[in-house]
């Protein structure tokens, strides 16, 4: 075993909302009703996986133990089963005739004479969705004595994506190794790959694409094929399919063909048979996802064929055995012309898929991302998805948060998600928003639905916060039911993970629901994008690095003004690929919403938003206020203390106060950025101007050396000391002048992923805080990734004392800091 065993009550996270901790006496005897045994009728495993579950559960939260039957009850009990299979039993039930794939039915019937709580699924996965419900029912303290409920997904492909390489390592992942992969091998130990499984299932995910996006041909090699079925293995009791990336010159690069061109017949059969042989082994097996063409991955254009021809082709061969192909739509020239006023990347996804729309095959879907660029804080709805009435299509939606902090920062990403779920695509002229249109209802295709780019690792806590899980939850919530609102999934996630503590739930629910827009406040507000490196690990500040290359994530500040000029009549056209009437909400400027302004036009840093405020200042308050509200949440938090398991109540707590640091460090960096290029003073004095600060380079070094940062106002002042005398502890000193009182002092360092440095703080002779650089950071270089701060509160300072910080190296970290912050607290 790599880990320890989960316990329920060991909250390391690991069992994220299936805790089933014992509820309360008062909340127990609402169950006393409940029967004392539960029945399965009827031959599937995935009931026998729900009779299990169910026992598990009620044993979890009420302290009994169901007696576990097979057949008919000859008691009153909990019924297990599908609908058709009750009908023989009950054929006086009220539960419905038909139901979709999923769906299932709970309430209660007289069978033989005893009372019953049925859970009848459409098959025998709905039996397991609605175990899934009645429990969480029960954890949510509801009343479950007169159940009633009749529910169905809303669209067949409710998927995860993976992005984990053979090796090991997760592309865009934060929360540790893969789970599945290890060395160029399925790993030995697959418990892992059950327990997502059921996680997966228990919000009604149905499919996991287990490798990355970015696929090695390796793995449909044949000595790979039976190592993947393992993995089916451990997803079936779960009713998770399991489905693969592919690389398209796959036949080209195991070597037996010299061409990959989807047309050519010997690349044909190729295929026909690698999927037969997939399917001798995974009887089950879900399907291809597909990225071609797309970040330098070959694709059908290097034969001048078409994404259809491509996708056609793969999908013929899957047909026969009921597999689906998902086809990325995220397929753009990564060496756009900077100069050209007229290059978007984000035409490019309609550009190539709208004159295809019509030409895909019926088991073809066309996977969209939810916005047209990348995944950033804030994008308006892909135009794609009313640019395909006649192709099935899926949304793509990242659960890792690779551009809005990486489970490092609390970012609650469903009410992002709704925003293009909710928007209304306006398709010829009818109410089509994205969740009908990728449900397949508004243009009645039977295939579509939701893929969830997940990247869950073998960190105990899955995503490497348990914060996070909230996504991972949000998301299957939502590809179940698009309907349910942020507050109403926040809410269920909440209770389920942390309890139904009155307070602890207004106060976490409170906090995720606002996150979202937090985050961008700090980062990249007014649709501007994310304003993070995007040439480097997605994380920390780098506002420059998207402007002036290929990559196309261009936001085209200069000295007057802001923005991408997407209009139709000045600018790149791309607002033309929405309907008329959604062109009307983004072409002028009256019409276009502050908060996706700069993503479709190009103003002044003086133009006057809706909300009155100039672009320039709302730029600086808006960062100011986001910075605030962190800070908020760690009053928030440490309000819970005792209340939340001291466990999760301290990582937690540690990831806030984190946040708060680096939040700074984007308010700095993002507004000194914008002040550099605009010229345009804070009207309210405070960006550039840090009278609480020393920075380390103006301070009287020992050992220390001053260095330049790159990017300049990723650092204050631009510089940073470092201490590259090896094996020897440098020195920054400098003289306390202000009036004697409590203060808080805060040293701003560099925490670099290759060493792991120690620092002291002294007060005249007294050490008052030490600690070690060792948390593990996204980059080896001084910058807005590494930026951290270090609180000493409490410190009784008088005027003449002398401040000092030592730093000691190690490894390749010369214990680099930025500056000492002191300001005036309460004692
Ligand atoms: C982003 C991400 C890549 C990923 C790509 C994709 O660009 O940074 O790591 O491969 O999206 O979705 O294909």
């Amino acid at each position: 075993m790599l880990w320890p065993p989960a316990r329920a009550d060991a909250d390391t996270g690991y069992d994220a909302w299936l805790r089933y901790a014992q509820l309360t006496p008062i909340e127990r005897a609402k169950y006393n009703a409940l029967p004392a045994s539960v029945n399965v009728l009827g031959d599937s495993a995935l009931l026998q996986t729900s009779q299990t579950e169910l026992i598990r559960g009620v044993r979890g939260m009420l302290g009994r133990t169901l007696r576990s039957e097979q057949g008919p009850p000859t008691e009153d009990s909990i019924l297990l089963t599908t609908i058709d299979r009750l009908r023989t039993v009950a054929l006086s039930s009220q539960a419905p005739r038909s139901l979709e794939p999923g769906g299932y039915w709970i309430g209660h019937a007289a069978i033989h004479g005893h009372d019953c709580l049925i859970i009848a699924g459409a098959g025998a996965h709905g039996a397991l969705y609605g175990t899934f419900d009645l429990l969480r029912r029960i954890a949510l303290d509801q009343d479950v004595s007169r159940l009633r409920v009749t529910e169905q997904p809303s669209a067949p492909v409710r998927w995860v994506n993976q992005w984990d390489n053979l090796d090991g390592r997760i592309e865009r992942g934060y929360g540790g190794r893969s789970i599945f992969f290890d060395n160029g091998s399925v790993r030995a130990d697959l418990s892992r790959a059950g327990d997502y499984a059921r996680l997966l299932a228990s919000v009604g995910i149905n499919g996991c694409v287990v490798n990355n996006v970015n696929a090695t041909p390796k793995i449909l090699s044949a000595n790979f094929i039976p190592q993947l079925a393992r993995i089916a293995d451990a997803f079936r009791p779960w009713g998770v399919k399991l489905a693969i990336s592919i690389n398209l010159a796959t036949p080209e690069a195991l070597g037996q063909l010299d061409t990959f061109d989807p047309l050519d017949p010997n690349v044909i059969s190729w295929w026909n048979q690698k999927v037969d042989e997939i399917y001798r082994q995974i009887p089950d097996f879900g399907g291809f996802l597909v990225k071609a063409d797309s970040e330098g991955k070959p694709g059908p254009s290097r034969y001048g064929r078409t994404p259809a021809d491509a996708a056609n082709m793969l999908a013929a061969a899957l047909k026969p055995h009921g597999g689906v192909l998902l086809y990325r739509a995220f397929v753009y020239n990564s060496h756009l012309d900077w100069h050209d006023l007229k290059a978007d990347r984000a035409k490019a996804a309609y550009d190539i898929f709208h004159p295809l729309d019509g030409k895909f095959a019926g088991n073809v879907i066309i996977q969209i991302k939810n916005g047209p660029i990348d995944f950033q804080v804030r994008e308006p709805a892909s135009p794609l998805f009313g640019g395909l009435q006649k192709t099935n299509q899926a949304i793509e939606l990242q659960i890792t948060q690779e551009y809005t902090g990486q489970q490092r920062h609390l970012v609650f990403l469903v009410p992002m998600w709704k925003t293009t779920l909710d928007f209304d695509m306006h398709v010829d002229g009818r109410y089509t928003p994205v969740k009908d249109i990728v449900t397949g209802r508004s243009f009645h295709h039977p295939l579509g639905g939701f893929a969830g780019v997940s990247n869950v690792g073998l960190d105990l806590n899955w995503l490497g916060n348990p914060m996070a899980l909230a996504n991972l939850y949000g998301f299957g919530r939502l590809a179940w039911n698009p309907n349910l609102s942020s507050a109403a999934i926040v809410d269920e996630w909440t209770r389920l993970t942390f309890g139904n503590d009155a307070d602890v739930v207004r106060t976490i629910d409170s906090m995720q629901l606002t996150s979202w827009r937090t985050y961008e406040d700090y980062t990249g507000p007014l649709g501007a994008g994310t304003l993070t490196d995007i040439l480097g690990s997605h994380y920390g500040p780098g506002v420059g690095s998207a402007e002036h290359n290929g990559w196309g994530q261009w936001f085209r500040a200069d000295h007057l003004g802001v923005g991408m000029d997407r209009t139709v009549a000045t600018g790149t056209g791309f607002i033309g690929q929405y309907s008329p009437e959604v062109q009307k909400q983004y072409e002028t400027l009256q019409a276009t919403p502050d908060n996706l302004l700069l993503f479709f036009h190009h103003v002044p840093y003086t133009y006057k938003l809706h909300s009155g405020q100039t672009v320039i200042q709302y730029i600086y308050d808006s960062h100011y206020e986001g910075v605030d509200r962190v800070k908020q949440y760690v009053r928030d938090w440490k309000s819970l203390r005792g209340r939340v398991d001291e466990q999760r109540y301290a990582f937690v707590l540690g990831r806030l106060k984190y946040q708060v640091g680096h939040s700074i460090v984007w308010r700095d960096a993002v507004c000194t950025w914008f002040y550099r290029m605009s010229g345009i003073p804070d009207s309210r004095g405070r960006v550039d101007h840090y009278p609480d600060r020393t920075e380390a380079e103006s301070m009287q070094l020992q050992g220390y050396a001053p260095v330049d940062v790159v990017p300049p106002e990723d650092a204050s002042g631009g510089k940073a000391v470092v201490c590259n005398t090896a094996g020897q502890t440098c020195a920054a000193r400098f003289q306390f002048e202000r009036p004697a009182g409590w203060y808080e002092l805060d040293v701003q360092y560099f925490d670099l992923n290759d060493g792991a440095s120690t620092f002291k703080v002294f007060v005249g002779k007294q050490l008052v805080g030490e600690w070690i650089a060792d948390d593990d950071l996204p980059n080896w270089r001084i910058g807005g990734d590494t930026s951290t701060r270090r609180e000493i509160p409490g410190l009784a300072l008088r005027s003449g004392d002398e401040i000092r910080i030592e730093g000691t190296p190690n490894g390749g970290e010369p214990a680099p800091f930025d500056y000492v912050s002191i300001h005036k607290t309460g004692p």
